[in-house]
């Protein structure tokens, strides 16, 4: 497998693949027009593994297949490589690795010789498929059949084989579906090491948010075909929600102690029971909290800030998305 980029992690900037308003339309079997891709814009820079989340339905697999050629956007442009798509298609194809909707393998053939022949394809021989295999740690299992694979065997197969010609970037639907704790986290060290190693570009969509968070340089978040947040990682994290936990024997009375002194609080259930959410007022709410408390008689078992988590943006992302939708009356598909 020789490499073609090394780009290092600290120069994102050089724009692997943009997507610019794609509209992608589907006819369903009952006639009705199903938009699957609405003005649909984001784009992939060179060095980074991007995560694209959505709902069910909500247009991944669409965008990814439309960058891979595998169907035709209605309107808007998708450059990759610096070349416009459809026409350069052919050009890019070669530079790309892909995983989409579970890999097909002839089951009573090995995983090495199934790669084997995917391998000729692309014109590459032994060493790299034993590489493949090695990288996706899938050495010890290389000469057992297709057909006697755990679902993740499949699956780390199927990344093997989009790894065989080298892609620059490897888009991969999915990848961590149905992969136990353990496999979802050599996935996640996987992306890392191609992306750090090999200046791999990857685009992986996930429902797995915590895995994303984890490995994603920067997420797409998409609802109904439309990118509703995007950016690094961190930056998401950062402009997302930040509360306060307050553990307190009287939930009730510290609610309206709490929210008496002007605070935004809201009732949950923690771990340990009962708990308040107080929005954050300051970078370190604490000794004002306690102080609002104590002047009333209660004393919080616990009082914790809790930052944002990539589930918590995706959540408020979602929830902003489907009321703005409300306000501006947007209408489903009509037939
Ligand atoms: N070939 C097709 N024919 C008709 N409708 C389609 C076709 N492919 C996708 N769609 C519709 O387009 C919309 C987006 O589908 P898509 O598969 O891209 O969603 P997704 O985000 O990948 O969902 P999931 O998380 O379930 O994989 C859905 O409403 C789907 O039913
Ligand atoms: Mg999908």
């Amino acid at each position: 497998m020789t490499v073609r980029s090394t780009a290092p992690k600290d120069t994102l900037g050089e724009e692997l693949v943009r997507f610019d308003g794609v509209v992608k339309r589907f006819r369903t079997s009952l006639g009705r027009r199903q938009t699957a891709l609405d003005g649909f814009s984001m784009t992939i820079p060179r060095g980074s593994v991007v995560g694209l989340l959505g709902p069910n339905g909500s247009g991944k697999t669409t965008a990814l297949k439309a960058l891979l050629g595998l169907v035709r956007a209605d309107a808007g442009t998708i450059r990759a490589f610096g070349r416009q798509l459809p026409e350069g298609q052919a050009l890019v194809a070669s530079r790309m690795g892909a995983l989409i909707e579970g890999p097909a393998f002839t089951a009573s053939l090995s995983g090495e010789r199934n790669l084997r022949l995917l391998g000729e394809l692309h014109g590459v021989g032994a060493e790299t498929v034993a590489e493949a295999l090695e990288l996706v740690g899938l050495t010890q299992a290389a000469r057992r059949p297709y057909s006697g694979y755990s679902l993740g065997m499949k699956q780390r197969l199927g990344v093997a084989g989009a790894l065989l010609a080298a892609p620059e970037l490897l888009v991969l639907d999915e990848p961590m579906n149905g992969l136990d704790p353990e496999a979802v986290r050599d996935m996640r060290a996987l992306f890392t090491r191609l992306r750090d190693e090999r200046g791999m570009t990857i685009v992986v969509s996930s429902h797995i948010l915590a895995e994303v968070e984890l490995v994603c340089d920067r997420v797409t978040i998409v609802r109904h075909g439309t990118v509703i947040r995007d950016g690094p990682v961190g930056e998401l994290l950062d402009r997302g929600t930040v509360h306060t936990v307050v553990r307190v024997e009287d939930v009730t009375a510290a609610r309206s102690v709490l929210e008496r002194a002007g605070l935004a609080v809201t009732a949950a259930v923690g771990p340990q029971g009962p708990e308040l959410h107080v929005g954050a007022t300051a970078a370190d709410p604490g000794p004002a909290l306690l102080k609002v408390l104590a002047e009333h008689g209660l004393y919080p078992q616990e009082l914790r800030l809790r930052q944002a988590s990539l589930e918590d943006v995706y959540i408020n992302a979602i929830r902003e998305a489907d009321a703005a939708r409300g306000a501006t009356g947007a209408a489903g598909d009509v037939g």
